[in-house]
């Protein structure tokens, strides 16, 4: 386990060094009010190991106590962290290279196991998710930076035959098992496993296209108020959306998107991605559907009819390979749909993780028996508030922060983030062909 919590350790600081790989101004400016700095990100990844690694499980002093408060989140918005004391980039690096090096020395020393911390390497696990996840943040605000492209990866494959993007699967009626009770780095808000009855319903077999999405928008979807909730239209209106996040439309009506830097013709057979809750939603009601609860993601990702049991993957219980999803930022865009034939569910649902975030229909709440692990500001103190749930993970999500069991949650306003959605539909009798 050593070697393996070690490999993922280097994995994530690699990524993390690539995102930074920028001059001092780049990294120290403030590329959108909705981001940090990224040098703030990168030495809070530094804070944060520090904290759980170096000082807890390695019962060390702290290196550099006097900038704690810089780099807690809790303490300064994301818009105010440009005007803070920050460590500059070079003092950044250092000092997350210092934190790394006796980071390794707390894993060479730990038990991995007895108290629930260091338990089967739990914190280790931790802070390696919390790496990846602020490398995925980073990765917002570089689609977000204006200038020229400073990130490279080849193209996604293709489907070997095309695919029909509205197909439906049916999930059948009866109880499953949501959450986990087994998975040893799964987060608080994971837990425990429990099990969920759910009536039949229907769920696309893939995530929403660009080209679906498309049809909404030149159908006037953003300009009628019978598709949108009330909030929904607020949002729309206060902010004037016309389109994703990212599309401009030419005088020809060619439809074109900016992506890290470079400006290319809209995908059409790609999930659609960079649009909020709001209009997910409203795209669900215009096309008669709605869409998909947590659970009933979580169904359609995990059950397994032959056997009852709920799977740690849409593909089974193995790690994701390159072959089951597109995750880890190995491409700097979703899939087209059917490309992940390897990676579909059971039930013959595809692509739920990888390529784009889901936004499901769901506020964000504590499964019942949460107990709080290991400290508040992980998750607790987000249930209730303005917050709703996206499943699955993104081509920017890394393999080892993402699960069917995770959950992620975000202001159902929220654009920048690599999200999309996929449709469900309740199953009535009889009309099931
Ligand atoms: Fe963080």
């Amino acid at each position: 386990m050593r070697e393996r919590v070690a490999a993922l350790l280097a994995r994530s600081r690699d990524r993390s060094t690539t995102l930074t790989d920028l001059d001092d101004a780049e990294l120290s400016t403030q590329h959108s009010p909705l981001m940090s700095p990224l040098v703030w990100d990168l030495a809070h990844i530094g804070s944060q190991e520090e904290l759980w690694l170096v000082r807890d499980v390695g019962g060390r002093e702290p290196l550099r106590p006097e900038i704690d408060g810089l780099y807690d989140a809790f303490q300064h918005s994301r818009s105010s962290r440009v005007g803070l004391p920050l460590l500059g980039p070079a003092e950044a690096r250092q000092y997350v290279g210092e934190v790394r090096e006796k980071a390794l020395d707390a894993l060479h020393r730990s038990p991995l196991r007895g108290r629930p911390l260091e338990h089967e390497g739990f914190a280790f696990g931790m802070i390696v998710q919390h790496e990846q996840q602020h490398d995925e943040t980073m990765l917002a605000t570089h689609q977000l930076r204006s200038g020229g492209p400073v990130l490279d990866a080849p193209a996604p494959g293709r489907p070997a035959a095309p695919v029909d993007p509205a197909a439906q699967v049916l999930v059948p009626a009866g109880p499953f098992e949501v959450g986990t009770s087994a998975e040893p780095w799964a987060l608080d808000n994971e837990r425990p496993a429990h099990t969920v009855d759910l009536p039949a319903f229907r769920i696309d077999a893939y995530p929403v296209t660009n080209g679906r999405y498309r049809e909404f928008v030149e159908a006037g979807g953003y300009d009628d108020p019978r598709f949108w909730t009330e909030a929904g239209w607020a949002h729309r209106v206060a902010e004037g959306l016309t389109a994703p996040r990212f599309w401009s439309r030419d005088a020809g009506g060619a439809w074109w998107r900016r992506r890290f830097g470079v400006l290319e013709r809209v995908p059409m057979d790609e999930p659609v991605v960079h649009v909020s809750f709001h209009e997910a939603r409203a795209f669900a009601t215009w096309a008669g559907r709605r869409l998909p609860t947590e659970a009933e993601w979580e169904k359609a990702a995990r059950f397994d009819p032959a056997t009852g049991r709920s799977r740690r993957f849409p593909w089974g219980d193995d790690e994701p390979t390159a072959a089951h999803a597109n995750l880890g930022q190995r491409h700097l865009q979703p899939a087209p749909v059917g490309a992940y034939p390897a990676g579909a569910s059971v039930l013959g649902v595809h692509q739920l993780l990888g390529d784009v975030w889901e936004w499901c229909d769901s506020g964000w709440h504590p499964y019942p028996g949460f107990r709080m692990f290991p400290y508040p500001e992980y998750s607790e103190v987000f249930f209730g508030g303005d917050y709703t749930v996206l499943r699955g993970g993104s081509f920017g999500t890394d393999p080892a922060a993402i699960r069917a069991t995770f959950r992620n949650w975000d202001h159902p306003v929220r654009r920048q983030i690599f999200a999309g959605f996929r449709l469900a539909a309740d199953a009535h009798p009889g009309h099931d062909h």
